[in-house]
């Protein structure tokens, strides 16, 4: 049974970390340029086995079709400053011919109840093993730093009381995510702000001719 989940998590494993070398491979052109990044940093995990079980037992899906009905046994996830730098990363994303974006779901836009914001695109991605290609299917949630804090946070809470957070807690948490709305909402304006000044910076020398 135990090696039977070894083959199976196999392909999601290397999906995983061949996934995270090319996401961190995009930060590091940036960083080669001197230009700012819109990736901050990028982790990736395969979905332990206990997890996966619970996920399907509570969705009633069948473990013959996992493949299919579970988009998250690989996980990545690209951290970013700014929230301008997720929708850059998308179109990022968009670009690649090494993966196939089969679904967008904008939790930025539409913030789930919970307060949790996040932007997430699922992958069909083709992993070369020794009997030929096989298209698996992975989960890459794009956050800033701010929804990253909040995301993980609430699931710590989440994960304490099994699913069942407190209404005062769950409220605090509303409040909190408002508060990391209103942060990434303050540092997009400072962004703009620096932008402005680089732009005025640049036509002063222009005319200074220095
Ligand atoms: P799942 O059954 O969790 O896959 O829900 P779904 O199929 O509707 O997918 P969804 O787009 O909601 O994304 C699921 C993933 O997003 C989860 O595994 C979490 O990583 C993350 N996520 C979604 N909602 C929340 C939330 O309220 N809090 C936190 N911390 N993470 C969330
Ligand atoms: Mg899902």
């Amino acid at each position: 049974m135990i090696k039977h989940w070894e083959f199976f998590l196999a392909p999601y494993k290397q999906a995983v970390e061949e996934l995270k070398i090319k996401l961190k491979g995009m930060r590091s052109e940036y960083e080669l340029e001197s230009v700012h990044s819109p990736i901050e940093f990028v982790t990736g995990r395969v979905k332990p086995i206990a997890s996966i079980l619970d996920k399907a037992n509570k969705k009633g899906i069948p473990l013959n079709e996992l493949e299919t009905q579970m988009q998250d046994i690989a996980g990545l996830r690209m951290m970013c400053q700014f929230v301008e730098d997720i929708y850059t990363v998308v179109d990022l994303l968009r670009k690649r011919n090494d993966l196939e974006i089969i679904e967008e779901r904008d939790y930025i836009a539409d913030k789930k109840v919970s307060g949790y914001r996040s932007y997430h695109v699922v992958i069909c991605y083709p992993v070369q093993t020794v009997s030929g290609e096989k298209k698996i299917l992975a989960e890459i949630q794009i956050r800033t730093l701010a929804m990253n804090f909040w995301a993980t946070v609430e699931h710590s809470l989440n994960y304490k009381y099994s699913g069942n957070i407190p209404e005062d807690i769950k409220r605090r948490l509303q409040r909190a995510a408002e508060a990391a709305f209103l942060l990434d909402e303050e540092m997009s304006q400072i962004r703009f702000e620096i932008k402005e000044a680089q732009a005025v910076f640049s036509r002063k020398n222009e005319v200074d001719g220095d």
